[in-house]
């Protein structure tokens, strides 16, 4: 077994994918891993959307004019949101959830990409979030956070380079180290 450590130098961000489908049980233990998230207060009030109809993917790549390729080749698109009337921190809970289905995406040998939607709008200036809502059938008043595309690599990308970690964001004490007592 892959330490934690490798697992999360060796993720990257996959966005060409293989036809071949995804194992249903690949897609229950990445599940089980977004709702092992934690959530502020344990209101765990995400919503999960699992799109891997073709047709339905296509147009669901239309939820913004770039950066949404992924989601045309993908087998599988998972739709992220929580609700804000029920936990004020609803883009952090969505968004640790999303990075659990990654990094046990990473785990089980898959690539997955992180899609933007919340604050994103289409080529005719809708937002993003009412187009996916409406394409899915979603209630109105859910806010989508992004789409997690997942599949069997199609590309290879070099693991994280450690010698290119931002250090110089990372302060001690005090921000500007001289003034530190
Ligand atoms: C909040 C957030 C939004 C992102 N939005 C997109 C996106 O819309 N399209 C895309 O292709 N990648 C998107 N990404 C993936 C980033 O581009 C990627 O994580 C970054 O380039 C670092 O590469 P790595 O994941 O391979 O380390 C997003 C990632 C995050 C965390």
């Amino acid at each position: 077994m892959k330490s934690f450590h490798d697992l999360i130098t060796e993720r990257r961000s996959i966005r060409r994918y293989t036809d071949r489908p995804i194992d249903a049980e690949d897609v229950r233990l990445i599940l089980e891993a977004a709702m092992m998230a934690p959530t502020s207060k344990s209101t765990r009030s995400w919503q999960f959307v699992c799109v891997d109809k073709p047709e339905l993917l296509q147009r669901l790549a239309d939820c913004k004019p770039a950066g949404a390729l992924p989601v045309k080749n993908c087998p599988l698109a998972i739709v992220v949101t929580a609700d804000p009337a029920k936990t004020d921190p609803w883009i952090e809970d969505a968004s640790i959830a999303a990075t659990y289905m990654q990094l046990q995406a990473a785990d089980l040998g898959l690539g997955s990409c992180w899609i933007q939607v919340h604050g994103r709008q289409t080529a005719d200036g809708t937002p993003s979030d009412e187009f996916v809502t409406s394409l899915l059938g979603m209630p109105e008043e859910l806010p989508v956070l992004c789409i997690i595309t997942i599949g069997h690599p199609a590309e290879e990308r070099k693991p994280q380079n450690l010698d290119k970690l931002t250090w110089e964001n990372v302060h001690i004490n005090s921000w500007t180290p001289d003034t530190a007592e």
